[in-house]
């Protein structure tokens, strides 16, 4: 096995990731800022299939009509020469200070028209370099305190908004879903939307709620302290699991993106088992970025380390599937005969008159203890 990446993997990354530069609240950046081409080449060396951006990781927020046109002109270029795709596009509403209050649920309806503007023409963009899956986060959709807005009519503003923009999508004719990005906090104190369950709510209240769709991230669910995987499957079961952010973070501290394993390696397992097993065919986008610690060359190590751990961990999801033992615990923990009962009066009236050994039920062990030990052994590569 060589866990080399090959397109069919689908592993993207975006500009703005292997792209960051290591600014954070406290220091200033540590590697020098690198063009979009000399991205899309870092990508193609070590092994991407796609790269996906931010309107301004591309185009600059002041560029030129001329000036844009030829960095997509640039940017194409490189991506023909490496091959590399653009899946998905996003817009940068977080950044400048006029989204200091939020885009779409900003007080200010001059901001949120502004906003509107940015995501059309960032639309276009995306579209014109091939995308086919639109994401929404909205970082600065929030509050620092409930005095400044009503959680109410920010609703109403972001479904406005996410309406006006499925509508101009439809009348453009564009092949482009949309996938809303939750997260609870950061930057704003508290975000709206803020887990895969609220926005999957949020969508069918929608006008067009089969465009729309989610995009979880590890990262976000976790800040949480939620299991990213309960969010996705149900993502999956509504159908609405239209991207992923792959990424590690501990709980309760500050938004880290580590790279894909490098904090709770069994919660990757079971999201990459879940994911290959149920045959989601998206992106695998990583969302993450490196040690503030590292070169370029730490960077590649990085990137590299992201794909390789989601395909060693596809291997051990076979692997696992394949155990004897593994497989005989889990007959006898879920086997039997699990047919449900479907409701008629007589099976309602057998049902409460049915007896049961209560004390029976509760005295069985489960053998979870040893099936979880065992997968444990799988992964630390005893097995
Ligand atoms: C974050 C988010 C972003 C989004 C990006 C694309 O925590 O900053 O994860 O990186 O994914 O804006 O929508
Ligand atoms: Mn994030
Ligand atoms: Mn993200």
């Amino acid at each position: 096995m060589t866990y080399t990446p090959t397109p069919a993997d689908k592993f993207t990354f975006g500009l703005w990731t292997v792209g960051n530069v290591g600014r954070d609240p406290f220091g200033e950046p540590v590697r020098a800022p690198l063009s979009p081409v000399e991205i899309v080449r870092l990508l193609a060396e070590v092994g991407a299939w796609g790269v996906n951006f931010h309107d301004n990781d591309l185009v600059p927020i002041d560029a030129t009509p001329a000036e844009r046109d030829r960095i997509v002109r640039e940017f194409r270029a490189a991506l023909s020469a490496t091959g590399l795709v653009v899946p998905m596009a996003t817009t940068n509403l977080f950044t400048d200070p006029a989204f200091k209050d939020g885009a779409f649920t900003a007080n200010d309806p001059t901001v949120r028209a502004y906003a509107l503007q940015k995501t059309m023409r960032a639309i276009d963009l995306g579209v014109e370099c091939g995308a086919t899956t639109y994401v929404f986060w909205g970082g600065r959709e929030g509050v620092e305190s409930d005095a400044a807005k009503d959680p109410l009519e920010a609703s109403k503003r972001f479904r406005e908004a996410l309406n006006f923009l499925c509508a101009y999508v439809r009348d453009q004719g564009y092949d482009l879903r949309f996938a809303l990005e939750p997260k609870p906090n950061e930057p704003r104190g508290d975000i709206y939307l803020a887990t895969v369950g609220h926005a999957l709510a949020f969508i069918t209240t929608l006008d067009h709620p089969a465009m729309v769709g989610v995009n979880p991230e590890v990262a976000h669910e976790t800040m949480a302290g939620l299991n990213f995987l309960h969010g996705v499957a149900q993502a999956w079961e509504a159908g609405k699991l239209f991207h992923i952010d792959l990424n590690d973070q501990v709980i309760g501290r500050y938004d880290q993106d580590f790279r894909f394993g490098a904090v709770n390696l069994k919660a990757a397992f079971f999201l990459v088992k879940f994911l290959e097993e149920v045959g989601y065919s998206g992106s695998r986008h990583f969302d993450a970025h490196a040690y503030r610690t590292e070169s370029y060359e730490g960077v590649k190590d990085f990137a590299r380390g992201c794909m390789r751990t989601y395909l060693i961990l596809r291997e051990k999801a076979r692997q696992w599937s394949a155990d004897a033992e593994i497989q005989a615990l889990l007959a006898d923990l879920r086997g039997g005969d699990q047919s449900t009962i479907a409701y008629s009066r007589g099976a309602a009236e057998d049902l409460k008159a049915r007896d049961f050994d209560r004390a029976a039920l509760g005295a069985r062990g489960l053998a979870y203890e040893r099936l979880d030990q065992l997968t444990v052994e799988l992964l630390l590569g005893v097995r």
